[in-house]
């Protein structure tokens, strides 16, 4: 986790280091704003406008965390009186939200990552079974991008974020994060052990699974409550 001191003057501070990746394992996004957000969401009596604002408030917070080790190139640039030496940003991203609840996620994302492609997948858990059903995936056959950033605001069993990954290392992809604000134990153990090439990036971890895989004490489907149809599934 990036941390900051107070330097005394300019001597003081560190020489700059070039990023080195990151390995694969899990990675908690520790942080006041994290925690107060993720309280928030799981209130029940959160209502939908609060709760994509919420989403989006973490993917920007969690998208900060996770960028952290893109590689970079040297740019030269030319100011309105000399020239200075700067960075640009290095290799193909994507983003790939996992429909529908990881649409909430991709705008404030896109918005740090202007030049990134956006590759959806469409993964719902069958309520009866637990599995991931995919319905949509238009992932080209070749030309994978450098590294993919998986965008759901919850796992549960992983199910889906297994499927999505194995998507993606089937596609090539050299470099796989996972985004999910949500999570219990016992599916990110499931995507670790799977692919511990990967980085998790997760805000909080709950304890348990209950009987029908819902995570507890979880914050509900993040899909109907960022889509406001919680109450047409229940009616
Ligand atoms: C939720 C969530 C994940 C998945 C997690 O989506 O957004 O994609 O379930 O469960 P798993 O880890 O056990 O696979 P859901 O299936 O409700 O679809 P939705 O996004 O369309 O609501």
């Amino acid at each position: 986790m990036a941390s900051s001191t107070m330097a005394e003057s300019v001597d003081d501070f560190a020489p700059i280091e070039e990023p080195t990746s990151r390995r694969g394992g899990v990675y908690l996004v520790k942080h006041p704003l994290v925690e107060h957000h993720v309280t928030r969401m799981r209130r029940k009596q959160t209502r939908p406008s609060e709760f994509r604002d919420l989403v989006r408030r973490l993917a920007a917070l969690m998208a900060y965390e996770a960028t952290q080790d893109l590689p970079t190139r040297p740019y030269r640039v030319e100011t309105p009186l000399t020239h200075a030496d700067g960075v640009q940003v290095h290799g193909r991203i994507g983003l790939v939200p996992i429909l529908r609840a990881g649409l909430g996620m991709v705008d404030p994302v896109l918005d740090l990552l202007p030049m990134a492609e956006v590759w959806h997948l469409g993964l719902y858990r069958d309520e009866a079974t637990a599995q991931p059903v995919r319905y949509y995936d238009k992932l080209p056959p070749n030309r994978p991008v450098d590294v993919a950033l998986v965008l759901d605001p919850m796992l549960a069993t992983g199910g889906s974020a297994t499927a999505a990954l194995m998507t993606l290392r089937q596609w090539g992809v050299p470099q796989m994060k996972v985004l999910s604000q949500k999570e219990p134990q016992e599916g990110v153990a499931n995507v670790a052990a799977q692919f511990p090439e990967a980085q998790i990036y997760v805000c909080q971890i709950d304890p348990e699974l209950n009987a029908q895989k819902f995570i507890v004490p979880g914050l509900g489907d993040a899909g109907d409550r960022i889509f406001n149809t919680v109450e047409a599934h229940e009616a």
